[in-house]
């Protein structure tokens, strides 16, 4: 089919670049001639793991293409998905105004039957919302052209994005439309051979699904805190009772681990818009404002465990930081959970030593020029560089080559062989036979 993917973040690059893999002939469109010429050289603007061998590889061989001009994209495409951003509002609802200019572009453009599918995040009646722009500019232009609009929102992670395409746990397509149904079928045909993966469902529906389905996993880790800090009052310690309630099918292993708090560009933003869809329509949001407001207290944890060891004042006092990004996998700093630790250790006087194994780039830009320039803030080149003297190591993200670490050299760089960790990583009796501190989260400790 020939697809045409407006927006070339980090949706938009995934979802053009795999249509083309399984065959397809695309137009990824973006505004930033910037980021199209980088594209066509090879130049990917965001790190993802197989990414960048399928987008070059698909634009060699033709399948993949990039242009600045949606116009020429659309001459060929009658399948149209909008994948710009939706970033928060000051009031926490999401921002949609790339994706009702995008939605006032195309209607301006369109020539034929064309099935318009939305793939942000957008809040429950956004469909509609595209559905009168494109409408509105039909009627400007004096003709009458029939179009649909489709809801089929992507549950990429980060770090996985290429496989969660290929290999979906579900697709969801709402659509109130028998033809663009048809057509949705069609396209996704290829991704169900070994079962079928598309749930159908109407328009509303499948907004609804994305904000439930991240809101439900944001509930979960969470929770999971609040078990984490209570595991601390009592004595327990949380790994066993997450291994305890995980067991149980019903609940399940996955994002249930305890940390420092979900970050990221989907948790938090897609909770506060669900927040703000709620009071927009006179619900309370009672356990989405729970989840939000733990998750603000648990990004503050680490630092809270320090200040309880080292005092209030931190001047004189150094922190090895290991792990920048997010999560694993990514160089996304988007509400990371390094940010206000570190911000909260300079702030009061301490100095931070960091590495990450790819988002120090990235972070260069999140904090101020200033810090780097006072040697207040360093970022290092190797994981162990980032320990040298220091008066405790801090464990943010749980990269591998964080994970089994040689403690031996920790407890050699280290001034006080202390490790703060912020994602349960290590096993604390092992450590104390090293004669390593441990404190963890909800570990009794
Ligand atoms: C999330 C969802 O997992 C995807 O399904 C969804 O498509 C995506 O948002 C989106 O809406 O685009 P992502 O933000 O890439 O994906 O990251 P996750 O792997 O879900 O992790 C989010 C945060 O939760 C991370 O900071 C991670 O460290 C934290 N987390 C995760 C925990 O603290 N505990 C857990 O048990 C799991």
């Amino acid at each position: 089919m020939d697809l045409c993917v407006i927006g070339t973040g980090y949706v938009g690059l995934v979802t053009g670049a795999c249509f083309a893999e399984m065959g397809n002939e695309v137009w990824c469109v973006d505004v930033d001639a910037a980021k199209i010429e980088g594209l066509k050289a090879g130049k990917l603007p965001i790190y993802e793991p197989g990414l960048d061998e399928i987008v070059v590889r698909n634009y060699r061989e033709g399948r993949l293409r990039f242009t600045t001009d949606l116009g020429e994209a659309m001459a060929e495409c009658d399948v149209l998905f909008i994948a710009v951003g939706t970033p928060p509002l000051e009031d926490g609802s999401a921002d949609l105004q790339h994706v009702l200019t995008v939605a006032r572009d195309i209607g301006r453009r369109l020539t034929r039957y064309s099935v318009i599918v939305d793939k942000s995040t957008v809040p429950v009646g956004t469909a509609e919302r595209v559905r009168r722009a494109i409408q509105a500019e039909l009627d400007a232009r004096g003709v009458s052209i029939p179009f649909d609009v489709v809801s089929n929102p992507e549950f990429l992670k980060e770090g996985a994005a290429v496989e969660d395409f290929m290999r979906p746990d579900r697709i969801i397509v709402g659509t109130d439309s028998e033809a663009a149904r048809e057509r949705m079928a069609e396209l996704y045909a290829p991704f169900n051979r070994s079962h079928q993966r598309v749930i159908h469902m109407g328009v509303r529906d499948a907004e609804m699904t994305k904000y439930a389905a991240n809101a439900m996993l944001a509930t979960k880790i969470s929770f999971m805190n609040e078990i984490a800090a209570l595991c601390e009052r009592y004595g327990v310690d949380v790994e066993n009772v997450r291994l305890g309630i995980g067991s149980d099918q019903r609940i399940g292993y996955h994002f249930i681990y305890p940390g420092c708090g979900y970050g990221g560009s989907c948790f938090p933003k897609d909770v506060k818009a669900l927040i703000a869809m709620a009071q927009a329509a006179g619900v309370e949001p009672e356990v989405l404002t729970a989840v939000e407001e733990r998750n603000a207290k648990q990004k503050r944890v680490l630092e809270e465990k320090i200040v309880a060891r080292f005092g209030e004042d931190l001047t004189g006092r150094t922190f090895g930081v290991w792990g920048l990004a997010f999560k694993p996998g990514t160089d996304d700093m988007r509400e990371a959970p390094s940010i206000p630790l570190i911000e909260g250790l300079l702030g009061r006087g301490a100095k931070v030593l960091a590495y990450d194994p790819v988002a120090m780039d990235n972070a260069r830009s999140v904090f101020p020029s200033a810090w780097f320039e006072q040697d207040r803030l360093a970022f290092t080149r190797h994981q162990y560089d980032a320990l040298e003297g220091a008066d405790a190591m801090v464990l943010v993200t749980e990269w591998k080559p964080f994970r089994h670490p040689d403690f031996a050299a920790i407890k050699r760089l280290l001034k006080t062989p202390l490790i703060f960790d912020g994602r349960n990583q290590y096993d604390p009796q092992q450590l104390e036979r090293l004669g390593i501190a441990y404190v963890g989260i909800g570990r009794a400790n």
